[in-house]
């Protein structure tokens, strides 16, 4: 996946050979900082606002006072894509950290937050997304403040990596038998034509796709019941897939070398990808294909 070659530092564009690192930066030393991953599609963004306000919830959480406002950092993330000539596939990854400043755990005073943003190429991945992913479970040891999208994502990293281990695209996540996330996406079980996924309490991240599909599911009438569902209940679960910006809305096929349903991605979650591509104003269509 190669990187685009103009990148934004704090307000200024520049080459992306060009970013240094100071030793004493904070997301380095502490992990004190937040993030984003924004989906491009055609070189457009896509649930920008939405990204843009969990950032600034997120840095607000950890009291991070970005020195932009949200509105002029929309400009800046909109020019990044101009100045990159972006026309395809790809997403943005974006980083604040407290700043820099000589290693103390206390906050230092008077510091400015960094800022940096890159796009990288992402083509969707089709073949996930019309054949569906194996995945396994995984007990959730991450702190309680999951709604944070904090740099410190070593239980995500070390989830991810067991489920790679065992041939599988993903983790799903589980504290006292319940549900709560994947390791890098929302995830939901489907029974007798309803919805069922983790609240948006403090044990997982609010996602934007997530909050796309809170739309989708009122126009095409389909019951989103947010009740924590238990590890159990995949075993008689008619479907299941997993959100993210990166996953889109991926179907998931099997759980622990177990298949869920009939194996097959089911039939909600094939219409919460049609209404996804419509949303994101893709112009091919996936499900036409499948
Ligand atoms: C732990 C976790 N949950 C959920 C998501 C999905 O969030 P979004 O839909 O905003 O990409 C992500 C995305 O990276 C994540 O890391």
């Amino acid at each position: 996946m190669s990187v685009f070659p103009v990148i934004l530092s704090q307000d200024k564009f520049i080459h992306r050979d060009s970013l240094k690192f100071p030793l004493e930066e904070r997301a380095l030393q502490f992990g004190d900082g937040v993030y984003e991953v924004i989906r491009i599609y055609n070189g457009n963004y896509y649930l920008l606002d939405e990204h843009l306000d969990r950032l600034y919830r997120s840095a607000e959480a950890i009291k991070i006072k970005l020195s932009q406002s949200k509105k002029e950092l929309k400009e800046l993330l909109l020019e990044l894509l101009n100045r990159n000539n972006m026309v395809e596939d790809a997403k943005l990854y974006m980083q604040v950290s407290r700043g820099s400043a000589p290693r103390d755990h206390v906050y230092p005073e008077g510091v400015e937050p960094n800022i940096y943003a890159y796009v990288q190429s992402l083509p969707r991945n089709l073949s996930t997304l019309k054949s569906g992913v194996p995945v396994i479970t995984h007990r959730d040891i991450r702190w309680e403040n999951c709604y944070i999208k904090s740099l410190n994502l070593l239980p995500n990293v070390m989830a991810k990596q067991e489920a790679k281990e065992n041939g599988c695209y993903e983790a799903i996540l589980h504290r006292d038998g319940h549900v709560t996330e994947c390791s890098a996406s929302n995830v939901y079980l489907v029974k007798d034509g309803r919805i069922y996924t983790h609240p948006t309490t403090r044990n997982i991240l609010h996602g934007c796709v997530r909050m796309a599909i809170e739309r989708f599911v009122l126009e095409l009438q389909i019951p989103l019941i947010e009740d924590a569902f238990l590890i159990e209940d995949i075993a008689e679960a008619d479907e299941l897939f997993l959100s993210s910006s990166t996953s889109e809305i991926t179907p998931v096929v099997s759980v622990d070398g177990r298949q869920v349903g009939d194996g097959k991605p089911g039939t909600i979650t094939r219409k919460l990808q049609a209404a996804y591509e419509k949303d994101a104003n893709i112009q091919e269509n996936l499900i036409a294909n499948v």
